[in-house]
């Protein structure tokens, strides 16, 4: 399978992607937390939280749970506590478990976040960095995106791409929240259309592509992992033990818009516009135009087989 845009899959990773992590940890967060920090393609400067699986406190708090666990050190900055607008948040806690990591009861950090804010930390960052330097990956509510995008507009353009968990481009493709929207999107549906809208450059991955069932984890995939022998295996296949016993397989949603930066030649993508809904009625609906200049490339398929490959080699 082969990407569809020349502009996007012909760029050879170079060494060192630079990127923050945007999340709300959140199981497949964890986990695409985990492989972030191990890859040697990227160097992740930094990771800000928001509320969404979890509140903002525990999704912060499961963020340095996995920084400590995984030996590494990057700076963590909480983000926003609830959506644009004020609106009470949403979470899933019961699909993620109370602790939001798959009730692994992982032991607390002892690294603290950070005294800056998350989008005051990203302006200065980008600030700080040459032209399309930095990139982002954002697998919660797009909250403190928007909010970098509404206070700091000419910084946008400075963002390399953005990679985002998020939506549903084909509208025969069910929601996971209602029969529209996909939880991200639900969680904070305006600050989705800004950043949707707003942003240069964006690789999107939705429910098309993130619920395909053959790249489900399920107990075979867990087994598969778990013989990785690594401590990253294994603290994957913990925080995805009740889940998958839970639900017989979990979709690592977060971990395809991962993959779409580092191996972006096994997504099939088709180039669009999106905006999303914020009417009640349909609220976090994506509304796709296809276009050939549209500012996003949404992700439609992928190679299910590289795809399990990149995750237990990316675990070993
Ligand atoms: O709809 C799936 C998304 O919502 C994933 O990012 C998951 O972690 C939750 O945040
Ligand atoms: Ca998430």
């Amino acid at each position: 399978m082969a990407c569809q845009d020349s502009d996007l899959c012909n760029r050879q990773i170079p060494d060192h992607v630079k990127v923050v992590l945007d999340m709300d940890p959140g199981v497949d967060d964890a986990v695409a937390l985990l492989l972030a920090l191990h890859n040697p393609h990227l160097e992740v400067l930094a990771v800000t939280t928001v509320s969404g699986n979890v509140s903002l406190r525990k999704a912060t708090a499961n963020a340095l749970k996995i920084m400590q666990a995984s030996g590494k050190h990057v700076p963590v900055y909480m983000g926003a506590s609830r959506p644009l607008g004020g609106r009470r948040p949403v979470h899933a806690e019961g699909i993620h478990g109370s602790d939001g990591l798959g009730n692994s009861n992982l032991p607390a950090a002892r690294q603290r976040p950070e005294k800056t804010g998350a989008f005051k930390m990203l302006a200065d960052l980008i600030k700080t960095h040459r032209r399309k330097e930095v990139s982002m990956v954002a697998t919660g509510p797009l909250t403190n995106v928007a909010m970098l995008f509404k206070s700091e507009p000419s910084l946008v353009a400075r963002l390399d791409r953005i990679f985002v968990m998020g939506g549903v481009y084909d509208p025969s493709v069910e929601g996971n929240v209602t029969r529209y929207a996909e939880f991200n999107f639900y969680c904070d549906p305006e600050a989705a259309d800004i950043v949707m809208k707003g942003g240069r450059a964006i690789v999107s991955s939705g429910l098309d592509v993130t619920c395909d069932p053959a790249c489900a984890v399920d107990a075979e995939m867990l087994a598969a992992i778990s013989s990785a022998k690594s401590k990253s295996a294994d603290l994957a296949c913990r925080i995805l033990q009740h889940p998958v016993s839970r639900y017989s397989q979990f979709n690592l949603h977060d971990v395809f818009a991962l993959f779409s930066l580092l191996y972006p030649e096994i997504f099939k993508m088709e180039r669009c516009s999106v905006r999303v809904d914020c009417s009640k009625k349909a609220r976090g609906r994506c509304i796709v135009t296809p276009s050939d200049r549209g500012n996003v490339l949404a992700c439609k398929k992928v190679d299910s087989v590289r795809f399990k490959e990149h995750l237990v080699d990316g675990l070993r």
